[in-house]
């Protein structure tokens, strides 16, 4: 591919702000992304194998629920936090985004509705479950595989985009040309190292789940233990599996000596310990939150090189400085994201915290930070649409 071809699909407006900022902000944001894609998948996986065990066993038959519960709002979360990572990427590599969804354009509808048609039926499975325990088996394992698929569609959509030197033959195969976009690759390998990750981030989660019982009267203690161990079991094992896959995958392009490959190992061996141990899985939790830093980088690693191997270096994209854009993008970032994430977060760690029903409206710090988040958001929409106007008719006036 000649790199004046790649320069040329840049945006003739240039970036707003350092390209290196798109890049470490796509890095931060896809592992956000992905763990919520893991939670998901392995919750959600998991849940099923309880729907099998519910009836009979009084563990299951507590757990199953809320791990059906905890995939649910997975799902709407990594739905919300994929569009971040597709921004910073369309910023900075636009030519590799545009051709991928346009090479791939059948893909990219079917996306949308597997997405559509997947958590639809989620919800069915949710409430299949709860009206009778051990229900919805079928709709749940249906709703399961349609959701990999999405997880498929996106491994495609990454891959495709990482492939210039083939789009050509992608494009016009044998030099006719092909715009039915149909476009599918698949990197084995790669894609099941990103899914088996499911497996060690259930365990994990498990293990906090577990932890997180532990000071509440209303669950048992053999309850309490059993999670535990089984989030061992599973965080163990599925560590392995993960390790084995990356290795392979790095031998399989030439990056297993790499510096950041080899801090990714072991990131790795540092968690197999920790999981296996479980003296305190919320410290477990910052290093599982390290090494998922660690593998996005990877995958931007493998993205920077390829691209710039072919000349297109993403800090050289032309800029065009606008720091009241890139003000106001951050500040909504840490200010309004901040504080209400915190009282998201604040309101769901007490609910779980308390026996019986929690009043909100009683507890200071949720008050607080509830009356916090409302007010910014009140002075954002006067900030947003006051600057909108008035840009819009000093333009058009
Ligand atoms: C159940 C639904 C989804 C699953 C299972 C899923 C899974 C994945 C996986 C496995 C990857 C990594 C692919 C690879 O590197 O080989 C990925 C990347 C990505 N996903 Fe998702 N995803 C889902 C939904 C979404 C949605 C709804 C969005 C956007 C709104 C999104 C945005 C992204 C982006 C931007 C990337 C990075 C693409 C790139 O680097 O070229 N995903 N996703």
């Amino acid at each position: 591919m000649d790199a004046s071809v790649l320069l040329a699909l840049r945006d003739p407006a240039g970036v707003p702000f350092y390209p290196v900022v798109f890049q470490a902000l796509y890095v931060l944001t896809w592992a956000l992304h992905a763990a919520f894609v893991l939670l998901a998948l392995g919750s959600m996986g998991l849940s099923i194998v309880g729907t099998f065990k519910q009836k009979n066993d009084p563990n299951w038959k507590i757990l199953t629920p809320h791990l059906i519960q905890t995939g649910k709002i997975s799902i709407s979360i990594l739905i919300v936090l994929g569009v971040a990572p597709l921004l910073f990427t369309q910023v900075i590599y636009d030519p590799n985004w545009y051709v991928a969804n346009t090479l791939s354009g059948m893909w990219v509808f079917i996306f949308i509705y597997t997405l559509v048609v997947g958590y639809s039926m989620y919800y069915w499975y949710y409430y299949a479950n709860r009206k009778n325990a051990g229900g919805g088996k079928l709709i749940g394992i249906i709703s399961f595989l349609i959701l990999v698929c999405a997880g498929v569609l996106m491994h495609n959509f990454a891959v495709t985009s990482i492939m210039p030197n083939d789009w050509m033959s992608m494009y016009a195969p044998n030099g006719v040309v092909d715009n039915s976009g149909w476009t599918f690759n698949v990197d084995v390998i790669r894609l099941a190292f990103m899914v088996s990750l499911a497996i060690p981030v259930v365990g994990i989660f498990l293990q906090n789940y577990s932890r997180f019982l532990s000071t509440r009267k209303d669950f048992s203690p053999t309850f309490v233990e059993y999670t535990a161990s089984l989030g061992t079991n599973i965080g163990v094992v599925g560590l392995l599996i993960s390790a084995l896959a990356f290795v392979v995958w790095m031998m399989q392009i030439g990056y297993l000596m790499n510096p950041l490959s080899l801090a990714i190992i072991v990131g790795v061996v540092v968690l197999l310990l920790m999981v296996f141990r479980n003296t305190n899985s919320y410290v477990t939790t910052i290093v599982l939150v390290v090494v998922a830093l660690l593998i996005s980088g990877m995958r931007e690693l493998i993205r920077f090189d390829i691209m710039s191997g072919l000349g297109y270096n993403i800090y050289d994209y032309p800029m065009n400085l606008e720091i009241p854009t890139i003000s106001m993008f951050l500040l909504t970032f840490l200010i309004l994201g901040g504080v209400g994430v915190a009282y998201l977060l604040t309101m769901a760690w007490k609910v779980g915290k308390n026996e019986g029903i929690f009043d909100g409206s009683k507890d200071v710090a949720v008050t607080r930070l509830g009356n916090y988040t409302l007010s910014i958001m009140v002075v954002w929409m006067v900030i947003y649409f006051a600057w909108g106007m008035t840009i819009l008719f000093m333009n058009i006036l």
